[in-house]
């Protein structure tokens, strides 16, 4: 028997929560242990039926029987983040995108229609688009800026409107007390991808979501590692949710829990630096006649205000919209950088570019960009910000 104490005392600041929960005073160690287990061994048969009847009563208590439930170090996991999310339970997967997957497997049945943000992670637009039509699931895309596009798309078989805040690689922010206005007076379920933000900047289930994503790969672990996803739910759609989650067997492996439980302790000292880092960024990006920052810092822009309206900070991705003539120039650029590795994903404490192809954007249908324009995403890590700008700065000379 372990002794883990997850008490939060309201009097308390998240931060200080994240530093002192989930000590193991059984063990003495100051972090919980990995327990890895496919089969939960009990005393007794009598012992096992007890354990069943308390899961059955009591479904998020972490009454589990089997290693794919998850062991004591994934519900202390869920635990943490159910805390930070200010939702009633969290479900956690290997990946992000299982999490995606589970948000939408649990609430869309063969003959129902969903509306999804146009510039979505391309892998989500992938699911919606082309594969859930096969199961005779309809996917309408709305525009970001002009909710009009998604309030009149809304039929009697939409079930599920499914945002992501900012839009992936074009950063759009939206009004998001306008669509949850929209999705409540119809009638209709709504999740969010907040994988940008975190729950440190934006809490979409105390909001009015029913479901909230985040990519446990990126700022949870913190550390280019690992990877993970979770989903926080409202008790509206828990039971829907647990459902799919019984038959998925969508669950994440206790040594990634740990390496994510652990990330988790210093989310915010990392996420405060990593968004004033990005911002000194910003600050430097934002005087160049060439580039249009995607990003929000200049305070004049629709973007701007609906980020402020919403969200309590900025994580450290960000896009540069390029206008040149000269793509090999552009791509010059982008490979002088010597601070910034090459490589997707993000979240990690280090800084990262990409250049984004059609590959990536191409499919969209409001997407505005112009032949001469391109589309680079920056990861602003947790270096000292003057060597990025100084970096920044030669690779630039590049561009014509
Ligand atoms: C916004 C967003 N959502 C979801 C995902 C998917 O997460 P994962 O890579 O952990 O599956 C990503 C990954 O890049 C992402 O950027």
């Amino acid at each position: 028997m372990s002794f883990i104490v997850i008490n939060f005392f309201m009097t308390q600041s998240f931060k200080t929560f994240l530093k002192h929960t989930a000590k193991d005073f059984h063990n003495q160690s100051v972090n919980p242990p990995v327990v890895r287990a496919s089969t939960i061994i009990f005393k007794s048969m009598k012992d096992i039926r007890k354990k069943q009847a308390k899961a059955l009563k009591d479904p998020i208590g972490g009454h589990y029987d089997y290693g794919r439930q998850g062991t004591s170090t994934t519900h202390i996991l869920q635990k943490i983040l159910t805390k930070l999310e200010e939702s009633y339970h969290v479900f956690t997967t290997p990946t992000g995108f299982g999490a995606v997957f589970l948000a939408i497997f649990s609430v869309l049945r063969p003959g129902d229609e969903m509306l999804v943000v146009d510039p979505v992670y391309h892998p989500t637009r992938l699911l919606t688009e082309d594969y859930l039509k096969e199961f005779n699931i309809k996917t309408v895309f709305y525009n970001p800026h002009d909710l009009k596009t998604l309030e009149n798309n809304i039929t009697k078989k939409t079930k599920l409107i499914f945002v992501e805040n900012p839009g992936s690689n074009s950063f759009e922010f939206q009004d998001l007390g306008k669509i949850i206005s929209i999705a409540k007076k119809n009638k209709i379920l709504t999740a969010i991808d907040n994988t940008w933000a975190t729950p440190y900047y934006f809490k979409p289930i105390k909001f009015g979501f029913d479901m909230a994503i985040v990519s446990a790969t990126k700022y949870y672990s913190g550390h280019s590692d690992v990877m993970g996803g979770s989903l926080a739910v409202n008790k509206k759609v828990f039971n829907k949710v647990r459902a799919a989650d019984k038959v998925t067997g969508l669950r994440l492996a206790p040594d990634d829990a740990y390496l994510i439980t652990r990330g988790l302790r210093t989310l915010d000292v990392r996420l405060d630096k990593h968004s004033a880092n990005a911002k000194m960024v910003a600050g430097f990006l934002s005087k160049n006649k060439k580039i249009e920052l995607l990003y929000p810092y200049k305070k004049d822009s629709y973007n701007f205000r609906m980020w402020k309206k919403y969200y309590s900070g900025a994580s450290g991705l960000m896009g540069l919209k390029i206008k040149s003539k000269n793509i090999n120039s552009v791509r010059k650029f982008i490979n002088s950088l010597k601070l910034f590795g090459y490589g997707y994903s993000w979240g990690g404490f280090e800084s990262l570019a990409l250049h984004q192809e059609f590959r990536e954007t191409g499919k969209r249908k409001y997407m505005n960009l112009a032949g001469d324009e391109h589309l680079v995403r920056l990861h602003i890590g947790l270096e000292d910000p003057n060597d990025l700008i100084t970096d920044i700065k030669q690779a630039l000379r590049h561009l014509k």
